[in-house]
């Protein structure tokens, strides 16, 4: 039998050996690959990867919702209040993980600005979400015009709108806004800037700082763009194949990178300040989950590869402090003859 579960004071949220799998016709698919993470009270972790690494997969498990039929292994530990302790999220009743999601753990999904009801009016996507939570109507009309003004929005217009009358920065404020209408004190977004122009994307990291600053909630921020998001971030996770492979603090990230592939990755985004240079992707593509390469998964694209990288897994280790990557050679990476 499980004794008490505990974490750490500073700790909200654990992923432990945490999994996510397909059983397909042509093989088992891991598409999320025994990952462990801490999420920070309080603090904000930005989850950054290429596109099929695993992260929609991993924030999913977070709240036990990956598309059927997946199957998630490892442990989701998770400090409720209203469950009153530290729980292991799989292993809770619908019930209880009726209670928590969206009251203690909130998700704006991928693309969800247009799964907005096209037939009812915003109103009644906030009236709808406070019936399912048992929170009194009023209040939580008042409560929409709040948050609504929070992100910038005039409330009246926009809860008397349907959504195809709002822009789609607007509908993603919206979604914001109605993600936090229970309080949720971790809110995960998951690529809430992809859809938007540049000013729109800025717009929103700046009204999400000033939530972050007032409610001071945990976020776990999916992203393709690290520097959008550097002045609200305090932690990266850098995901790499369905794995981490490595995790900091943003500023240890992006000034020491220690893993070949973060250090790849940092140098496809064009600067943001001084002399344009040519910006160059990683060379090679992503593996399939069905039949990733043995030993590091990096290595068919790795210029530092040698032979103990292609046959022996590297596990992760703390680089300095706080700071954790997998990588073999990590001593030797050089940020400046790396993909040069
Ligand atoms: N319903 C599903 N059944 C089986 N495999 C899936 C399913 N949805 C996604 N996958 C696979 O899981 C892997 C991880 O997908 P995921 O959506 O988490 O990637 P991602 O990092 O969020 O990518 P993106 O940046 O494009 O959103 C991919 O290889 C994808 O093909
Ligand atoms: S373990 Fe080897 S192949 Fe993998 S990233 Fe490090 S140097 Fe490259
Ligand atoms: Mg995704």
């Amino acid at each position: 039998m499980e004794g008490v579960l505990e974490l750490p004071p500073n700790v909200v949220l654990r992923a432990e050996d945490l999994s996510v799998v397909y059983k397909m016709p042509r093989g088992i698919a891991r598409v999320v690959d025994r990952v462990t993470i801490d999420f920070r009270v309080g603090r904000v972790t930005a989850i950054v990867g290429e596109s099929g690494s695993g992260k929609t997969m991993m924030a999913s498990a977070l709240m036990k919702l990956v598309p059927y039929p997946g199957k998630i292994e490892g442990r989701i530990l998770f400090r409720s209040d209203l469950l009153g302790g530290v729980v292991d999220i799989l292993k809770l009743s619908p019930k209880e993980l009726r209670i928590i999601r969206w009251r203690e753990i909130a998700m704006v999904f991928q693309g969800a600005q247009n799964s907005f009801n096209p037939t009812i009016k915003i109103k009644d996507h906030f009236l709808d979400t406070a019936r399912a939570h048992g929170l009194d109507e009023k209040i939580a009309l008042e409560k929409a015009c709040k948050l609504l003004e929070l992100v910038k929005l005039d409330p009246e217009r926009v809860l008397e709108s349907y959504p195809h009358q709002l822009s789609g920065g607007m509908k993603q404020r919206t979604l914001i806004a109605l993600s936090l209408l229970l309080d949720p004190k971790v809110l995960i977004l998951d690529e809430p800037t992809s859809a938007l122009d540049l000013i729109s994307q800025k717009v929103l990291i700046d009204l999400l700082k000033d939530i972050h600053e007032r409610y001071h909630m945990t976020m776990i921020f999916i992203t393709h763009d690290l520097p959008l998001i550097a002045g609200l971030a305090h932690y990266v996770a850098v995901m790499y194949a369905f794995k981490v492979v490595e995790f900091g603090p943003i500023d240890k990230i992006i000034r020491n990178p220690r893993h070949p592939y973060t250090v790849g990755l940092l140098k496809a985004i064009p600067p943001l300040r001084g002399e344009l240079r040519f910006v160059k992707p990683i060379p090679g593509s992503h593996p399939d989950p069905v039949n990733p390469p043995p030993g590091c998964r990096f290595w068919p694209r790795c210029p530092l590869a040698t032979d103990v990288c292609r046959k022996v897994e590297p596990k992760m280790v703390e680089v300095e402090k706080d700071h954790f990557v997998a990588c073999h050679r990590w001593e030797e990476v050089e940020v400046s003859k790396l993909w040069t």
